[in-house]
């Protein structure tokens, strides 16, 4: 049998993923460090504490630190494939926890591809010389975000596809919210975003997931493991951790709605995104451990929406009224529209979303009604105005 590594497997995706492996005939061994802010203190303030959920689905789960070699080198025992999925998850927050969010995503993933190689060989000992160093696995895939992207793909209305630049602090102050054409000036529209876009990361967080994703496909091709880079748009569904104030829009969303409070929108709502659901996240992790190849691929359900829209939805699935926060609020650093083209994924990953975004929503809806309630918490905003990062 198969053996798969999953690291940060106690999280959102992860724990769907380790599920869904289990099911399909996998071993699946679960490394995950269980960081308060996702996890609450002590436990979970969602699921059962340390992985409880995973080991009664029949995955194996080790508490342990991504960045120690030691707890990788008892992670990675007759391991044949990995799923890189621990990290430190938050655009806003990377930009004044940067060192943590270095430490987790950058060295985290040095540590483990490290680790993937065997102890060192001192040349010509035991006639080694020459041979191949025999990395441990044979499949490594790697979460990376649309954020790498910075601003998704833009269309002028007189120029054609242009690539936009990140918007300036007073453009964003005089609430003019759209890109602007770099030849014309003209207000852009958004596009699909294909992968061979230049990625523009504009967080300490989109940098790092831009740096694991080349680490991870540099060690493929050196060591000639199929390696492949998931950039996942926004990812929602049962799972997501509702306590943390730098999730998901989708679970801040309902929790505000559930709590009765207003749901904060950024600019004007009308900014676009692409939601996909968890199921469906883990079925292209699946997929890319089977595939056997190498790339990097939008995850994606190609069924763009308005933050706006979205928040509308959300209340009509919870059914409970929409009360919006003051609008005209924005963050530094915010992308403004980013919509995928999942062409790619789907011509060679055999990758295409198959949840409705309304079927999605009335799963995480039934599953919230069966969560003790949370209070969703102010402290993101708070601490972004602190370091003078929001408006
Ligand atoms: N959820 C999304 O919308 C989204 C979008 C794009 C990319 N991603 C990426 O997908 C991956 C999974 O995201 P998620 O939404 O499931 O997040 P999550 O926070 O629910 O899961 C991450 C898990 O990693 C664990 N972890 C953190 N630091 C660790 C460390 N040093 N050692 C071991 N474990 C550690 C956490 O305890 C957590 O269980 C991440 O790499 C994230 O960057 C997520
Ligand atoms: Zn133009």
């Amino acid at each position: 049998m198969e053996r798969i590594l999953i690291t940060g497997g106690a999280g959102f995706i992860g724990s769907h993923l380790a599920e869904r492996l289990v099911a399909a005939g996998y071993a699946v061994r679960v490394v995950d460090a269980f960081v308060p802010q996702v996890h609450g203190e002590g436990g979970c303030s969602v699921r059962e504490p340390r992985g409880a959920w995973l080991e009664r689905a029949g995955a194996e789960v080790m508490v342990g630190d991504v960045r120690s070699p030691e707890v990788l080198r008892r992670a990675l025992r007759d391991v044949q494939g990995v799923v890189h999925l621990a990290a430190a998850v938050g655009v806003g927050q990377s930009m004044y926890r940067i060192a943590d969010y270095a430490a987790v995503n950058m060295q985290g993933t040095a540590a483990l591809l490290q680790a993937l190689l065997p102890a060192q060989r001192v040349a010509g000992k035991g006639g080694r010389r020459g041979r191949e160093p025999g990395v441990r696995v044979r499949r490594l895939v790697v979460a990376s975000s649309m954020s790498v992207y910075g601003e998704g793909a833009g269309h002028c209305p007189a120029c054609g596809p242009v690539t936009v630049a990140a918007r300036k602090r007073e453009q964003l102050e005089h609430g003019d919210w759209e890109p602007k054409c770099p030849h014309c000036g003209v207000a852009t529209e958004p596009a699909p975003t294909r992968e061979d876009k230049a990625a523009d990361p504009r967080s300490i967080y989109a940098i790092s997931k831009l740096a694991q994703e080349q680490m991870v496909r540099c060690f493929g091709q050196a060591y000639g493991v199929p390696a492949v880079a998931l950039r996942f748009f926004n990812v929602y569904g049962p799972g997501q951790a509702l306590g943390n104030p730098y999730t998901g829009v989708a679970a801040l969303f309902s929790a505000r709605l559930r709590a009765g409070e207003p749901v904060p929108i950024f600019e004007d709502g009308r900014q676009q995104r692409d939601f996909i659901n968890v199921r469906d996240a883990a079925r292209a992790c699946h997929l890319a451990l089977q595939s056997g190849i190498s790339g990097t691929f939008n995850i994606a359900s190609g069924e763009p929406v308005t933050i706006a829209a979205l928040a509308e939805e959300l209340a009509a699935t919870v059914g409970r009224p929409l009360r919006k926060d003051r609008g005209g609020a924005f963050r530094i650093g915010d992308v403004r529209h980013c919509l995928a083209d999942t062409a790619a994924a789907a011509g060679q990953l055999g990758f295409r979303a198959e949840v409705p975004r309304r079927q999605g929503l009335g799963e995480l809806a039934e599953w919230l009604e069966r969560q003790p309630e949370v209070r969703p918490v102010q402290t993101a905003r708070e601490e972004l105005r602190a370091f003078g990062l929001g408006g």
